[in-house]
């Protein structure tokens, strides 16, 4: 479970960010974050696991909190994997060893467990025939496949993932939603800042709405697209049609 309470984010006097945000995120739960850009979405899932350091506020992963104190932050980022727009993958290794690399370095596997789980992991995602091609040879659904493939090779609880599908086109995007819908039956629990309303729509158990660094509405889909809580989230629902 994460449980955040009263998170701020400034990135200097003049830009605050987030404001006094307190959420808490079930174990095993699919949660799209949606809203305006500029509204905070990737400050505050990039808080989440510590990318950024909030400026106040807690943050509570399984009970614990990571943003005071001394904590194992690479502890802490094993649970919670994550996915980003633009892929972030190791340029010099192939989609097998991008995968297993972590499982060497952190898991401490040995190579041929650690390249196997990884391939596993690669047919699991729709790429067992790309195993040993390099991210310049993959087109960006598939490289955001394999971006995910290396996420859940490490087993974590939690799933981060912002924008994952904002820089590939259409037919691309079908492909890695696909993947991202089957995970969300899986137990995960799964944090997504999205613009794809259909994917927000169709697999999210929750919506959370954020506009000018607050979480403004929590709903479920249905709720939120047919009757929102708030007046700025009906707005927003009326824009995006
Ligand atoms: N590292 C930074 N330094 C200074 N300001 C920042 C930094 N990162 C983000 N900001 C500012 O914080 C605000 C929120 O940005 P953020 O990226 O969280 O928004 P967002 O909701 O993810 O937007 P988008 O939908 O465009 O991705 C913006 O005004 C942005 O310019
Ligand atoms: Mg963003």
């Amino acid at each position: 479970m994460i449980k955040v309470e009263h998170l701020y984010k400034d990135y200097s006097e003049s830009i605050k960010v987030l404001k006094d945000v307190s959420f808490t995120f079930e174990d095993g739960k699919t949660y799209a974050i949606i809203g305006s850009s500029g509204g905070g979405k990737s400050t505050f899932i990039r808080c989440l696991n510590m990318l950024e350091v909030p400026t106040g506020g807690v943050i509570e992963v399984d009970g614990e909190i990571i943003n005071q104190g001394k904590v194992n932050l690479s502890k802490v980022r094993e649970k919670m994997g994550m996915v980003f727009q633009n892929f972030n993958l190791f340029d010099h290794m192939d989609a097998k060893k991008n995968v297993a690399y972590a499982l060497m370095k952190v898991k401490k596997m040995s190579e041929k467990e650690a390249y196997e789980k990884a391939i596993r992991g690669l047919e699991n995602v729709g790429l067992g025939h790309r195993v040993d091609s390099y991210p310049h040879q993959l087109s960006g659904g598939e490289k955001q496949r394999v971006a995910i493939a290396r996420a859940l090779a490490m087993e974590p609880e939690v799933l981060l993932c912002d924008e994952p599908t904002s820089a590939l086109d259409p037919e691309m995007t079908t492909e890695v939603l696909k993947v991202l819908k089957n995970l969300s039956h899986t137990g995960l629990t799964m944090i997504v800042v999205t613009h794809e309303m259909n994917f927000a729509k169709e697999v999210a158990d929750y919506i959370l709405y954020m506009d000018k660094g607050e979480i403004a509405e929590c709903s479920t889909p249905e709720e939120f697209f047919s009757h929102a809580k708030t007046e700025r989230a009906r707005q927003f629902v009326a824009n995006m049609l």
